[in-house]
């Protein structure tokens, strides 16, 4: 019975593991976090990506890259792709903010002087070859904050907060079950050593 109790522990310790997939970053997606990446992406990235389904006071109708995409084809070999629905295309939850925080944080330069990204060559299966600069300076001291307050912005703005809450509730409801299936556990162990029924 006791390892039939450890066989279960194990199975429900491993679950949230086996959803969540492999290396994570924990970011900060606070509200603060949000506003500041606000500017962040008004400062950083606006130049070449819009965000056409994002809306608020000042931006009724999306917002709009500075630079024409003919143009940056022309400069940079690539088009920016609109940035609306970039943290929900990229993954689950906040997966695809995170993938955008490592993007951000994972450039290195070649051998032969060309930009490398560690993440999108993840993403893209390719050796990571990528066309976008690095849109915040490498060795901009704010470099990790701004790249998690961008990404937070990012994902907000795909993912409007109210649909988040409901993850709240699906993470009570998992510790509710946790808790009532350690308390099987609890008693079906104390069994073998009480010998006697677990419910008495
Ligand atoms: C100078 C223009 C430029 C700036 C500024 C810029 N980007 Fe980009 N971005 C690009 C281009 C071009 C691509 C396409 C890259 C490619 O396909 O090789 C791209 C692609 C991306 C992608 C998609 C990567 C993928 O998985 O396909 C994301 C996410 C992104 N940029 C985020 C940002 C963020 C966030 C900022 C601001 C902090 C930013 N970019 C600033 C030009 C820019």
């Amino acid at each position: 019975m006791r390892r039939l109790a450890v066989l279960i522990l194990f199975i429900i310790s491993a679950l949230p593991h086996a959803a969540g997939g492999a290396e994570r970053v924990r970011l900060d997606l606070s509200r603060e976090a949000v506003e500041r990446g606000k500017d962040v992406f008004h400062s950083s990235c606006a130049l070449c990506h819009g965000l056409k389904y994002y809306r608020d006071a000042e931006h009724r109708e999306g917002i709009k890259a500075g630079m024409e995409s003919e143009a940056m084809k022309a400069s940079l070999g690539a088009e920016a792709p609109d940035l609306s629905l970039m943290a929900i295309s990229r993954g689950k939850g906040t997966e695809g903010a995170e993938y955008i925080y490592r993007l951000l944080t994972s450039y290195t330069v070649g051998g032969d002087g060309r930009m490398m990204n560690a993440a999108f060559a993840e993403e893209t299966q390719t050796e990571g070859a990528i066309a976008m600069p690095p849109p915040i300076a490498l060795d901009d001291p704010e470099l990790l904050r701004k790249a998690n307050d961008v990404a937070a912005f990012l994902l907000e703005a795909a993912e409007p907060a109210k649909e988040r809450s409901s993850v709240g509730a699906k993470v009570i409801i998992y510790m509710a079950v946790l808790t009532a299936l350690l308390y099987i556990i609890n008693r079906l162990t104390w069994m073998d050593v009480k010998k006697r029924s677990p419910w008495k």
